[in-house]
């Protein structure tokens, strides 16, 4: 799809807002026919392990602590989806480009898209994850550490958006975050914050896309939802993630000091090298995830999970 078909109403002001503010926009990728139940179906069958999450949680409480994880074994695509729509799952394919090629021009195609109606943006490092998900479920209060943009394509959902400082976001948190050290989702988060929040009901054919870093949650409506994410980077993104990693070692030596955020001048300059060296070195390992899978998605089970004996998998 060509990148000036993506876009249903993007004006100049948006051009402004991009990257500072929230901003909920249409476009026509719930059009595409990567999106349909046959594609969906497809991609199921081929997507390797390595590249899908499926989850389960209890969909009453936001309690990050009910979050389990699944596999699927054995199943066509078309039972899957159908577990999905009458279950409690969600599912997320990171790398679709894996199973089938088509999915990378979409990404691409989307950056290509802002890139030409936001004077001076330049992207880099662009990704793309296919959430597939049940009627109610939810993903907990978390942060992001590159741009994040949603796209609706099927049912709705509601996202919760909140503003990227303390205490909605300690600055402490999203270090953590940056370096690997805590979970996306280990944010605090308290009923009340949703006060702050910008909520947006996300239909079909709209977006949305938010500043760096800022926490949200988000809940299905009771209907079966189809949704991307797409990721970026750009230099300014890449030097406030340097200077939030370099700040988060900085952490561990004087835990109640004031850091700056700033990305400009000499301390900035300083963090740059120091998160460069840090990373470089390999002092700060990567995290590799080790999840517990204790349940198999089955659509003649209740909510479609089936409990089977824990495994440990290594990611
Ligand atoms: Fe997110």
């Amino acid at each position: 799809m060509l990148a000036d078909h993506i876009f249903a109403d993007f004006q100049p002001r948006h051009a402004q807002l991009f990257g500072r503010h929230i901003i909920n926009l249409g476009h026509r990728l719930h059009e595409s026919p990567l999106f349909t139940d046959d594609a969906l179906a497809r991609l199921l069958e081929n997507a390797p392990r390595s590249s899908y999450h499926v989850n389960t949680m209890d969909p009453t409480t936001h309690d990050p602590r009910t979050r389990r994880e699944g596999d699927i074994v054995g199943l066509s695509g078309k039972e899957v989806l159908e577990a999905v729509r009458q279950g409690r799952i969600w599912i997320l394919f990171q790398n679709p480009g894996e199973a089938d090629k088509a999915y990378d021009e979409m990404p691409a195609d989307i950056y290509a898209g802002f890139e030409a109606r936001v004077p001076g943006l330049k992207t880099f490092r662009h990704k793309m994850s296919i959430l597939v998900s049940s009627p109610k479920v939810q993903v907990y209060y978390h942060a992001d550490a590159p741009g994040q943009t949603l796209w609706q394509v099927r049912g709705v959902k509601r996202v919760y958006v909140y503003p990227g400082t303390a205490p909605f976001l300690p600055q402490d948190r999203i270090e953590k975050i940056i370096l690997g050290e805590a979970h996306e989702i280990s944010l605090d988060y308290q009923s009340w914050f949703d006060d702050y929040a910008k909520v947006i009901d996300l239909e079909p054919g709209q977006m949305l896309h938010w500043p760096l870093n800022w926490p949200h949650r988000i809940v299905n409506h009771d209907c079966l939802n189809v949704s991307f994410t797409t990721e970026h980077w750009t230099s300014s993104l890449r030097a406030a993630y340097l200077v939030k990693y370099a700040n988060g070692v900085l952490r561990r030596y004087m835990p109640s000091a004031r850091l700056s955020e700033s990305v400009d001048g000499p301390a900035a300059w300083a963090k740059f090298g120091l998160a460069g060296f840090v990373k470089m070195s390999g002092l700060q390992a990567k995290r590799r995830q080790r999840f517990t899978i204790d349940f198999r998605v089955d659509p003649l089970a209740p909510l479609g999970v089936r409990n089977i004996d824990a495994y440990a998998l290594q990611k």
